[in-house]
């Protein structure tokens, strides 16, 4: 590869000793100071049980994961990992993982691979994302376990998202609501709550209470996300209520109801309170 170096994104080290990489532009980092690895586990694999779906023996389909905003491809490693792991387990049944990678700046990932001692968790997996970053795609079957990652390059929703496998989980990764606010509107959860499968679930790193609240508009069952030792709270939202471990209540609308920013910029507010409330309340 010729110049590995991405003009956009420079490496930023942790006081745990991880790295990520930080926005040139915003100054923003791609993950909280737990680092990239512990972050993809907490927030991303384990709330959106994605070693129980794949555990689902009795479905044959393969299970569908949209990985929004790739980045250095934590959270899709930790996916592969995982579903590996769940291949090699004592049931030995596990459904295939079909990987969907969506982001338009590539280049943070390419400079990752050129530093692979800041990224342990690239290393094992240098020839997959090589071969994902060259061919746009990555098959494996090995140990049984049957894996499509496929890659998308642009701006997400100005991709053909409609013609794509649905998902049944989705990893909600952008930069923050504050620097990027449009990639977190009621419009844009609307349409991916109407491209998800059924029972699909949908986890960020955001507890902003605008971004809950375009969630819920958008339909979404939404609900307390884990805390991770850099975050106090996240968020899980879902098509079906029982995936939610903790979902929003009386608390949250409470806090709703005090907020300075209760909305998202495409929501005129109209009605906002009253329609979160039905929503919320018969539970
Ligand atoms: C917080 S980082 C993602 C970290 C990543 N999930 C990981 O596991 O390493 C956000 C990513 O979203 C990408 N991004 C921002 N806006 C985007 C857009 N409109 N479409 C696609 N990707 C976008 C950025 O380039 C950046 O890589």
């Amino acid at each position: 590869m010729a110049n590995a170096t991405s003009d956009t994104h420079e490496p930023v080290i942790f006081d745990n000793g991880t790295t990520s990489m930080r926005d040139l532009a915003t100054g923003e980092a791609m993950h909280s100071r737990i680092g990239p690895w512990a972050e993809a586990q907490a927030l991303h694999i384990v709330p959106s049980g994605l070693r129980e779906r794949l555990s689902e023996g009795s479905v044959s389909a393969p299970l569908v994961v949209w990985d929004v905003g790739l980045g250095i491809a934590a959270n899709a490693l930790a996916a592969i990992q995982c579903a590996r792991a769940v291949s090699g387990g004592s049931s030995g049944a596990a459904r295939g993982l079909t990987l969907l990678s969506f982001e338009r700046d590539l280049s943070p990932l390419r400079q990752a691979l050129e530093e692979l001692a800041r990224f342990p968790y690239l290393a094992e997996f240098e020839g997959p994302v090589g071969e994902l970053l060259s061919s746009r795609e990555w098959r494996s079957s090995e140990g049984g376990c049957e894996i499509n990652w496929r890659l998308f390059e642009g701006d997400f929703f100005s991709l053909g998202l409609e013609s794509l496998p649905k998902p049944d989980i989705i990893f909600y990764d952008f930069y923050s609501p504050k620097t990027a606010p449009h990639l977190w509107t009621y419009k844009g959860f609307e349409r991916l709550f109407k491209l998800s499968a059924p029972g699909a679930t949908m986890c960020t790193y955001s507890a902003a209470t605008w971004v809950r609240s375009a969630l819920l508009l958008a339909g979404f069952h939404v609900g307390y996300g884990p805390m991770t030792d850099a975050k106090m709270e996240s968020t899980v939202a879902s098509l079906s209520r029982e995936n939610l471990a903790r979902p929003l209540d009386q608390r949250w609308l409470d806090r709703l109801g005090r907020s300075g920013r209760p909305w998202p910029d495409d929501w005129d507010g109209e009605d906002g309170l009253k329609r979160i409330a039905e929503i919320l309340r018969p539970f």
